[in-house]
């Protein structure tokens, strides 16, 4: 069977962490998570199944050199993907945020993220209730819906391992 590929950008390393907890509880079914600011849109296209995450920065923005970030990450890989082919591609996103220093932007690079990836024709998994967070505004949320995952290391890192596992149970489909 072919594995699910697991793509991440980060900055402080968080992303990077819950890629990896994702990689671990897949087990054999996944491939080693992938820092998205070494990848190429033929990387991503290699798997019939993606796992994808990002933080947000600025003001609700991608992680990436405006962002002041030291290398290129999600800002400078979405323009890559313009044009390209996603469709027969199942794809599930995850968000990290900080609900309580931005309220106005919780997890808005989610957002960016699966309008690319919807606009390539993927097939996009993965929603998730937006009850249990406390926040004005999200380009993440569609009706009372995050499009993928929203975890928040900030200020509720306890509920994130189930939050996580909850989630990984659901989307399990795309690979089993
Ligand atoms: C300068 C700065 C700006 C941020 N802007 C946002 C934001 O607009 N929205 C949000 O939800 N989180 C924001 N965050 C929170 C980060 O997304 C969060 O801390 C995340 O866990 C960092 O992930 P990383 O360690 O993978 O880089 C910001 C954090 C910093 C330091």
């Amino acid at each position: 069977m072919a594995k699910v590929g697991i793509f991440f950008g980060t900055d402080t390393g968080n992303t990077r962490k819950i890629a990896k907890q994702i990689a671990t509880q897949l087990g054999d079914a996944a491939d080693k998570p992938v820092n998205i600011s070494k990848a190429s849109v033929d990387d991503l296209l290699a798997y019939d199944v993606l796992i994808v995450g990002s933080p947000t920065y600025g003001d609700g923005e991608l992680p990436g050199l405006s962002a002041g970030h030291d290398n290129e990450s999600w800002e400078e890989f979405l323009p890559k993907m313009i044009g390209a082919d996603f469709s027969g591609k199942t794809v599930a996103l995850f968000g990290l945020g900080d609900q309580e220093g931005y309220p106005d932007n919780f997890v808005d690079a989610l957002g960016f993220i699966y309008d690319a990836f919807d606009e390539a024709g993927a097939t996009i998994v993965g929603m998730t209730s937006s009850a249990g967070y406390t926040f004005n505004k999200s380009r993440a949320l569609q009706g009372d819906e995050f499009v993928g995952l929203a975890l928040d290391e900030d200020n509720q890192k306890d509920l994130s391992a189930d939050r996580l596992s909850d989630w990984l149970e659901t989307i399990s489909p795309a690979w089993k």
